[in-house]
């Protein structure tokens, strides 16, 4: 039997139908990476704006306290009848969610989060404590979409930098483990002028580019290809814009995957530019991937 030990997978609930679905995806994540299982609810004291601290006197408060207990124990119940050797551990605890959910990521192999969550307005396709997990997070994030579909490829969005080389390599992985085939996207875009006075190529240079962006896509996914050979791939050239063509490939996908920021990162750990639209604009789940900085081989 493998012993599930090392940095947790995380999963953060709030007493949400949608958070509920992210824990049973987590408990599938970590039962396959042979991790335990944290299940945390970050809870803060309602309609106080200075951080006044536990108040365990207060009565109503109180309640609500047991309130959030109970749908961790719930979640934690929901996991073991999912992935029952998994071994899980529920906690509650005191803070806002976004800076818990981000201290817990530091140790975290992997944080996964419902897409929404109890508050919001109808309509919205992601809550802002997602948005901002998975713009500062220190590990790869999962934003599950409801019970994810079994059926579909993973896409992966390509751009050649080193971070999109670990986003095909957490592709693969996801690929081989559902039993699925991966669809491996690069999409360029024209040559363009960056500064007044720079000469613009000339047009007869773009089949030229074009070899060289098909260079990047097979590079980038060729010696992952070979580790993972039951894992049928699909390179899809596009060109146009990044963002479009993730968002209509994950049409039918059960995973999107991009890296956290691209080849245009200024730096700091904030979502690039692609990562961002297809967070906010796919329907299917989306994994954003970053160096993880704990788990491996512990
Ligand atoms: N207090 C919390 N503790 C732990 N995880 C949380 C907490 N709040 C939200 N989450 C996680 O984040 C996910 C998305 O919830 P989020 O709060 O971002 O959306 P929302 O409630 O719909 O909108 P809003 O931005 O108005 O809060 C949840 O499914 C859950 O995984
Ligand atoms: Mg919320």
């Amino acid at each position: 039997m493998t012993i599930n030990t090392g940095a947790p997978v995380v999963v953060g609930v709030d007493g949400s139908d949608a958070a509920l679905d992210a824990v049973r995806v987590a408990a599938r994540e970590a039962e396959h990476r042979h991790r335990p299982l944290r299940i945390v609810h970050a809870f803060s004291w309602p309609l106080t704006v200075a951080d006044l601290g536990p108040a365990p006197f207060a009565a109503e408060t109180a309640g609500l306290r047991d309130e959030a207990e109970k749908f961790v124990a719930q979640a934690v119940a929901e996991a073991g009848k999912v992935t029952p050797d998994v071994p899980v551990t529920g906690a509650v605890v005191d803070g806002a969610a976004t800076p818990v959910l981000l201290d817990e990521a530091r140790d975290a192999a992997l944080v996964v989060l419902g897409h929404r969550g109890l508050g919001g307005f109808a309509g919205l396709l992601i809550g802002s404590v997602t948005v901002q997990v998975s713009a500062r997070a220190q590990c790869p994030v999962l934003v599950v979409r409801g019970e994810p579909r079994a059926d579909g490829p993973v896409v992966v969005g390509v751009d050649g930098s080193e971070l999109s080389i670990e986003a095909v390599d957490f592709a693969f992985e996801e690929a081989a483990r559902r039993g699925t085939s991966l669809v491996a996207v690069h999409a360029w875009l024209d040559p363009v002028v960056l500064f007044p006075g720079a000469v613009v190529p000339p047009a007869t240079d773009l089949a030229a580019y074009a070899d060289d962006e098909r260079r990047v896509l097979a590079e980038s996914v060729a010696g992952h290809a070979e580790r993972y050979p039951e894992v049928s791939v699909r390179h899809e050239l596009v060109h146009g814009s990044p963002a479009q063509a993730l968002i209509e490939q994950s049409r039918d996908a059960q995973l999107v995957v991009v890296g956290a920021h691209g080849r245009g990162a200024l730096g700091g750990l904030l979502l690039g530019s692609v990562s961002h639209a297809v967070l906010h604009h796919t329907q299917s789940p989306v994994a954003i991937v970053r160096h993880a900085r704990t788990g491996e081989g512990s």
